[in-house]
This record gives C-alpha cells, structure tokens and sequence, in this order.
C-alpha cells in the first residue's frame, strides 16, 4: 500500500510513530497546535485500528466458513496497516489540504489498509463479494485494476469499505481501504514498489515495458493456473478421490 505500508507493524511502533508526528508539529509554526490536536488524533487513529481489526476479522471468518464449502483457503496472507503519521502529514500537504482530524478523515481513504493475497483470481471476486454483501458493510469505491489494469501493469482489486464500530457512546463508520490480489500480482507490485525508489535507473523506458510485459505474461499465468485449478475440481469426486475423467471428456 505505497510507501507508507510497514509490513507487521506493531502497535508499539505506531505508538513511536506518533510520537514522531509530535515531535514534527513542535517543530510546525504553530506548536499551539500540538496539544490541541494530538489527543483527537490519537483517537482518530485508534478507531482506524479498530475498523481494521473489524475488517480483518470478517474476513478471516470468511476464510473458515470458505474453507470448509469449497475444502480450500481463499486467500494465502493478510497484511493490515495503519498509515504512519508521517506519511499522512506528507499526503495532506501535497494535496493541499487543512491539516485538521475532521480533514483526515473526510480526506484519506487509505489510514486503515488490509491487503489479501489470494491464489487465484477468481477467489478475489468470491472474497470480495461476499465482503461486500455483509449487511453492515458499506462499499464507497471499487477500482477494478484486474479487468482494467493500470497502464504500467498494476493489477489489484481495491475496495474502500465503511465498516461500523461500536464505541461506548456511539457508532462511528470508518473507511478501510482493501487491496485484493493474486500472489502473482503481489510478487509483481513489490519488484515495482521496489524499482519505484531506486534512483538513477538507466534506461527507465526500458525497464517500464520489461515490466509490463512481465505483467502480462504473470496475469496470462494466473489464468492458466486457475484453469489447471479448475480441471483438478472437477475431476474430483465428491469423497475426494480423482474420478479419472477430465471436464472435456465428458459424454
Ligand atoms: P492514493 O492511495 O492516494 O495513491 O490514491 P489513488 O486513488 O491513486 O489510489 P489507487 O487505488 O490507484 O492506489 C492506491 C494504492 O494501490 C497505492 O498506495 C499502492 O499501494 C497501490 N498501487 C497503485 N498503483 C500501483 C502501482 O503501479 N504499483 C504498485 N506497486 N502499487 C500500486
Ligand atoms: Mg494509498
């Protein structure tokens, strides 16, 4: 999820990270502001926690109740993170806008990100519908990079949800961005993620289409494994053992 994603970040490295935002806005020309905005902040944060852990836990109930239907896991890994305050700083500045909680939150769509790795593409959709599907769940953007991927070659399913959390006193809908992708896909966004901040790269035209082609050719691969997936499926019987006949043979 860009450069702000931290993989395994813990909560005690949030809690060092924010300390760095205060540190940086004692060093703002408005040090007043410090006192005025880090406590909003810290609990504009922990709902984003919150809304994560919310979404997470959807999903992995859906992994338990999938695998037990179709005897597989949909999906390999997940991987939540809270955007560090740094890079929240940074994007409001270069967007221009206020730098206030109210402002963060109508602004940012990406505070609260949960990436699932799936094996197969069509588990993404599997996944991703019945995400969408839940009653409390409300879907406010959809990116389909996978039917249309970006021109470099990008290709995820992202999904900005709203999911409810309860506090003592209210309910608070917060917004969780979700990127599905295949395990192909994912080992391509990282190379890219990586060649991205590489500096004096020779021949960067060169090396985009390399990339791109290599795009291609991983989504060309992520269907024919589908396919070999779905042979397999179908040839099975229902106690599990290999009927002999594959899907075209037949009568
Ligand atoms: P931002 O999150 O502000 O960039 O908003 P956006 O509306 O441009 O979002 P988009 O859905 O296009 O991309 C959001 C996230 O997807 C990024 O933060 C990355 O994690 C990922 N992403 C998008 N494009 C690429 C890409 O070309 N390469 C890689 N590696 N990741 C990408
Ligand atoms: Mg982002």
């Amino acid at each position: 999820m860009g450069a702000d994603r931290e993989k395994g970040k813990s909560r005690k490295e949030n809690t060092e990270a924010e300390i760095a935002l205060i540190n940086r806005l004692a060093e703002s020309e408005h040090p007043e502001k410090i006192l005025e905005s880090a406590q909003p902040f810290m609990e504009l944060m922990s709902r984003y926690r919150c809304a994560m852990m919310e979404v997470e836990t959807k999903l992995r109930v859906l992994d338990e109740e999938f695998s037990l239907t179709y005897d597989r896991n949909p999906f390999e890994t997940i991987k939540s993170r809270l955007k560090r305050p740094v890079s929240i700083i940074e994007k409001m500045k270069r967007r221009g806008y206020p730098l206030t909680v109210e402002e963060i939150e109508k602004r940012l769509n990406d505070i609260a990100g949960i990436r699932v790795i799936c094996s197969f593409p069509d588990d993404i959709y599997r996944l991703a519908d019945m995400l969408i599907r839940q009653d409390d769940i409300r879907l406010v953007q959809k990116k389909d990079y996978i039917v249309s991927p970006k021109p470099n070659g990008y290709r995820s399913l992202h999904l900005i949800l709203e999911v409810p959390i309860f506090l003592s006193d209210s309910k608070r809908y917060m917004k969780v961005e979700v990127q599905f992708r295949t395990i192909a896909m994912d080992f391509w966004a990282s190379l890219d993620h990586k060649l991205k901040y590489k500096k004096d790269v020779q021949e960067p035209e060169r090396i985009a289409a390399q990339l791109k082609e290599c795009a291609d050719i991983i989504s060309s691969m992520d269907e024919r494994m589908q396919q070999i997936r779905d042979q397999i499926e179908t040839g099975r019987t229902g106690d599990g053992r290999c009927s002999g006949s594959g899907p075209m043979e037949e009568a």
